[in-house]
This record gives structure tokens, sequence and C-alpha cells, in this order.
């Protein structure tokens, strides 16, 4: 049975202080760190390499999900591997096919999983599904923070929860309480929220709330 898990995405943080920002979200009870990687070219922005990965990983005792939002991550996977990487996630849009991708992270001891753009249906996911240990599904159009959520992922994230009763099923983009509890009904267990965990108030009581609302959504469904 999947558990519920709540990522802080790093790409919220202040940049001048990313360290101290992994360790915040560490102590305000995350149970891992999400770390966006873009190439300029796949999506129209650049971010975070390597060396953030690695930064992340010396100076938090939380796993890393590295999101690869690049047009060959072929080329880039030793690095991420070197740099310490817990779990990657390749899109099903980017030029290179997934499968070698998720066989040599996972042959490296690694945790591995597809992403799937908004707009991309359900069914491109279905090969994989014996493969990997993570399906993430983008509820906004990959390459910026702070957009909102699209709505029409939702039934989605049903279809594949479907198909996969105990695989980890993410969402990312627009995640907020109300937005995370609609995907927990619908059946996703892990919750990727940058703006509104990085602006809240306090990020401590942001992530319990969102935790026992997911938590009775995904465990109520069936109810
Ligand atoms: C968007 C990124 C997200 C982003 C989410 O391309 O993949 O991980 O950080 O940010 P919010 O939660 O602000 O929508
Ligand atoms: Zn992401």
């Amino acid at each position: 049975m999947p558990s519920i898990q709540i990522l802080p995405s790093l790409l919220a943080a202040d940049f001048g202080h990313l360290a101290e920002a992994c360790l915040f979200a560490e102590r305000a009870g995350a149970d891992a760190m999400h770390l966006d990687v873009m190439d300029g070219h796949f999506v129209p922005n650049l971010t975070m390499g390597q060396d953030i990965v690695r930064m992340a990983d010396r100076t938090m005792n939380i796993p890393s999900s590295v999101h690869l939002m690049c047009t060959h991550p072929a080329v880039l996977l030793d690095g991420f591997l070197d740099a310490g990487s817990d779990l990657i996630l390749f899109h099903v849009e980017s030029h290179d096919a997934p499968g070698p991708l998720l066989k040599k992270t996972r042959a490296a001891g690694r945790r591995a999983g597809v992403v799937l753009n908004p707009e991309t249906p359900a069914e491109a996911c279905r090969e994989f599904l014996g493969t990997v240990d993570e399906i993430l599904l983008m509820t906004v159009h990959p390459g910026f923070g702070g957009q909102a959520f699209l709505q029409h992922v939702l039934p989605k994230i049903a279809d594949i929860r479907s198909w996969a009763p105990d695989l980890d099923i993410s969402v990312d983009g627009g995640i907020t309480l109300d937005t995370a509890e609609a995907c927990a009904r619908a059946g996703a267990n892990a919750f990727v929220a940058g703006t509104s965990l990085y602006r809240a108030s306090d990020m401590k009581a942001e992530i319990a709330a969102m935790r026992e609302r997911c938590e009775k959504a995904f465990f109520g469904r069936r109810a």
C-alpha cells in the first residue's frame, strides 16, 4: 500500500540560501526534497544541475527526487547518479527513450520513474509500469513554479491508479491543500509543492495539514 509523501520543491526556495532551505524543509517534516533540473531546451528555463543535487544530498538526511526536464537526459544521467540522486524522473516526451535510463538508474541502486506532461495520455506510461518505482504526473506545463493547477489531469491519475494499485503516483505543479486533496482522492499518494510550502507562514503546519487531508482522501477513496 503506498504511503502519503509530501515533497517541497527547492525551485520555490530563496536561491541565496539553498542549503538552509533544504534543512528547513527536512525539519518541517518533508518526506523528500524535489529538485527541478531544466535545460533551457526541453523547457524555456534554466534552473539547477548536478552540483545542487550533490549539495542537497550532503546537506539533508531525506531522499532527493530529481526531475529531469531535459531534451537529452542520457548525457546527464551519470552526473546525477554520481551526485547522489535517490530517485530520478525522466519525461516520456524527452528525445531519449526512458527504458534504458530507468534500467541504468535502477542498476545503480536508485529509484527511477517516468513523468507525463499534462496533455500526454495515461497510456504513454503503461509500458513502463513494471519497471518504474514512481509515475509523476505534471499538473502544470513544466518550466516554471507558481502556475495554476490543471484540473483535467485528475482522471489520468485515476486511470493509472486502476492499473497500478501499489505504485507511487506523484503530482507536481500548482499543489495546494485543496488540489493535493483532489489528487489524493483520484489516487495520487505523493505531492510535490513549491510555492504553497515555501510561501506558507509555517511550513511545518502546512505539511502536517496536507498530509492529514491527503491521508483521509487517499485511504478513504473506496469508502
Ligand atoms: C514545474 C516544476 C515543479 C515546480 C512546482 O515545472 O516541475 O516542480 O517546482 O512549483 P509550484 O508548486 O509552485 O507549482
Ligand atoms: Zn518538478
